[in-house]
């Protein structure tokens, strides 16, 4: 069994968009600018925005964080995008999700310039990318493709499980390890909460994506000797033993499930790093496309 280290890889992918940031910005005497919205004081959110800010930083990019209260209305939220979506300095935009209940998701991102939706939720990003037309991709998704490929795990002809059907992650992970590319060519089967008997397809996957947001949720009787297991869950449960009295796990049984497995994923550590990255790269192409690097 090998553990697919996302710091590792993570900071070696960094380390190439920093030189290759470096080298465009004494290029254009401009930095890649990421400008990234958080509304409300979920913890989580605050915790991801800081991360993804602070590779901002470590990267040379340029990172703006603007905050807005929870009772901000959705016509103010959409004015302030719209402002990002002027603004020249910007490369990329991201607003962390979730949002609260009087926000629609849908019409935020749908008022993100797609030219600058660097998370690649925005429907003319996702439709090109269902196409195989060049696109931002999903960061999650994408961090996971950049993992495989790092390890030289050749999907080609597997059977792939993705549990999870969320538009930022288990559908883009359904088309991408599906598609005519590398990696991808696998046959893929989307499983989610109405799916009967999930363990009889499970126990066929020679590849499986876990994204339920459900602790512990795959066990090892779910999976197959020798499976690839990837776990994009972040769940926190209490644990007494902890200063914090919590602690993060993902949605797959680790300790009982990575025995049987070829690669595995941990949490923390495993895909969270990969998903910034995705994100950096994108930030990274957004700035190469709107100043006509090629
Ligand atoms: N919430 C959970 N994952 C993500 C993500 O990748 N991007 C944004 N913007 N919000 C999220």
């Amino acid at each position: 069994m090998q553990i697919l280290d996302g710091t590792a890889v993570s900071a070696h992918i960094k380390s190439q968009i920093k030189e290759e940031a470096a080298s465009l910005s004494a290029k254009t005497g401009k930095k890649p600018h990421l400008a990234a919205v958080l509304v409300g004081n979920n913890p989580a959110s605050e915790s991801y925005v800081g991360s993804k800010v602070r590779t901002c930083e470590e990267l040379g990019f340029d990172s703006t964080l603007l905050r807005f209260d929870g009772d901000i209305t959705e016509q103010q939220l959409l004015a302030e995008i719209q402002k990002l979506n002027d603004n020249e300095a910007v490369d990329g935009i991201l607003v962390q999700l979730p949002l609260p209940g009087h926000i629609s998701p849908d019409m935020v991102i749908n008022n993100i310039d797609p030219a600058k939706d660097v998370d690649g939720f925005h429907p003319i990003t996702q439709g090109k990318m269902l196409l195989g037309q060049r696109s931002f991709l999903p960061a999650t998704p994408y961090g996971i493709l950049l993992m495989l490929e790092h390890y030289n795990i050749d999907t080609t002809g597997m059977n792939c499980v993705v549990i999870g059907r969320s538009n930022i992650v288990g559908t883009p992970m359904t088309v991408l390890l599906g598609r005519n590319g590398t990696p991808g060519n696998a046959t893929v089967t989307m499983c989610h909460s109405k799916t009967k008997d999930l363990k009889e397809h499970t126990l066929r996957a020679d590849l499986i994506v876990a994204a339920i947001g459900r602790s512990f949720f795959l066990k090892a009787d779910m999976v197959k000797d020798g499976a690839i297991v990837i776990d994009v869950g972040i769940n926190r449960i209490d644990d007494a033993t902890k200063k914090s009295g919590s602690r993060l796990v993902g949605d797959v049984d680790f300790d009982n499930v990575a025995p049987k497995c070829s690669y595995i994923t941990p949490v923390p550590k495993g895909v969270g790093p990969m998903t910034i990255c995705g994100l950096m790269k994108n930030t990274l192409e957004a700035f190469k496309l709107r100043n006509n690097i090629h």
